[in-house]
């Protein structure tokens, strides 16, 4: 067994064309920091197959693809630093998970969240396709190839990797060899669930209550205009709260001047002004935050050729320890070719 004690893995779904600010807090600037911090390896995908689930389009999937590509890129994940690829382009992902199908109940497979969730919200298991049921088995599959000690991730990933841990415990008892560390969840307190600006839920694309980075301007403006506040605050001259309110929550994320927070924090709490000024300040601390990384964006958009390369140099380096481990575990259980 090779226990790589420095190396991190993470993903993102392309199931929208691109990242929202609950994407970037939780997840992306995390792994940003970590990709910076030269005594770690990083291993970051877009995990296209598993936007399987829900996008049955071919030039969706497709616009989806380049969009999180070009969003992960232009955020700051640099391909000279870590290794940066495309899920469907290391084949090992899909027969890996064929394997570890094999050493997990369907009992448990039952008690996942996403299965649960759609359970409920749809009309019953007709409506609820194989891709959906297995995603938790393809992604202890992305992890598991790459021996990882760290899975940066927000909090919504947490039963993933707990059931990550249990499909390597069971493969490594069958087997009595330690061929799979236990990866461990890397999950912030903080900023691990960021809310939506409904002010009640987990900022999500599904839930129509994200902020989005890359979008149009006036796409953006009308997120935060439309957003959340104090719901007991009638007029700017009510006292208002401040904790646990997303505008400032966002606030604290987001805004770059400090002095300005502190300010609108205490003059809010004083009901002496409105909602629309803290608005617009935050959409202006937006512009400032993500002016550089939008640049960025169009410059990369104007050149796929570069963007194939990186993705070709990264699937060819995360092919060769994605091959080896599946070696190890086709010699292990007796398909050895
Ligand atoms: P996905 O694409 O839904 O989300 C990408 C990352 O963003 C985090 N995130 C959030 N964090 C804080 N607050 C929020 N409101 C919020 N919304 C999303 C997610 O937790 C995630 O870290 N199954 C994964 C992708 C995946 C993966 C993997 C991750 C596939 N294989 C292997 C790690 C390791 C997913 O769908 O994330």
């Amino acid at each position: 067994m090779t226990t790589k004690t420095n190396r991190i893995l993470s993903g993102i779904t392309p199931s929208g064309n691109s990242l929202h600010i609950g994407n970037y807090f939780g997840a992306v600037k995390p792994q940003i920091e970590l990709q910076n911090d030269s005594s770690k390896e990083t291993f970051y995908f877009v995990a296209d197959l598993h936007a399987l689930t829900t996008v049955h389009d071919q030039k969706t999937l497709e616009k989806n693809i380049l969009g999180v590509v070009l969003d992960y890129l232009s955020l700051g994940l640099d391909p000279e630093k870590c290794v940066f690829f495309r899920q469907s382009q290391v084949p090992a992902h899909t027969q890996l998970a064929i394997v570890l199908a094999n050493y997990i109940s369907f009992g448990q497979m039952q008690r996942m969240h996403a299965f649960k969730d759609k359970l409920q919200k749809d009309i019953g298991v007709e409506s609820i396709n194989m891709g959906l049921f297995n995603y938790p088995i393809l992604m202890a599959a992305d992890i598991l190839l790459y021996k990882p000690f760290g899975i940066p991730v927000g909090e919504d990933q947490r039963q993933h990797i707990e059931l990550t841990r249990d499909i390597a415990e069971n493969f490594n008892r069958t087997y009595q060899q330690e061929e799979f560390p236990l990866p461990e969840p890397l999950i912030s307190k903080q900023v691990g669930k960021i809310v939506g600006t409904d002010g009640q839920r987990k900022m999500s694309k599904s839930l129509g209550n994200t902020i989005g980075i890359f979008e149009d301007e006036a796409v953006i403006r009308k997120q935060i205009m439309s957003c959340f506040t104090d719901p007991n605050r009638k007029k700017a001259t009510d006292p208002g709260k401040v904790d646990g309110n997303p505008i400032f929550i966002y606030h604290d994320l987001i805004n770059d001047n400090q002095d300005e927070v502190t300010d609108l924090k205490s003059r809010y709490q004083a009901g002496q002004v409105g909602d629309v000024e803290v608005k617009e300040k935050l959409f202006l601390a937006h512009q400032r935050m993500f002016e550089a990384a939008r640049k960025r964006r169009l410059a990369l958009a104007n050149d796929l050729e570069l963007v194939t390369k990186i993705l070709a140099m990264g699937a060819d380096k995360a092919g060769q320890v994605a091959n080896a481990t599946l070696t190890e575990v086709y010699k292990i259980i007796g398909v050895k070719n």
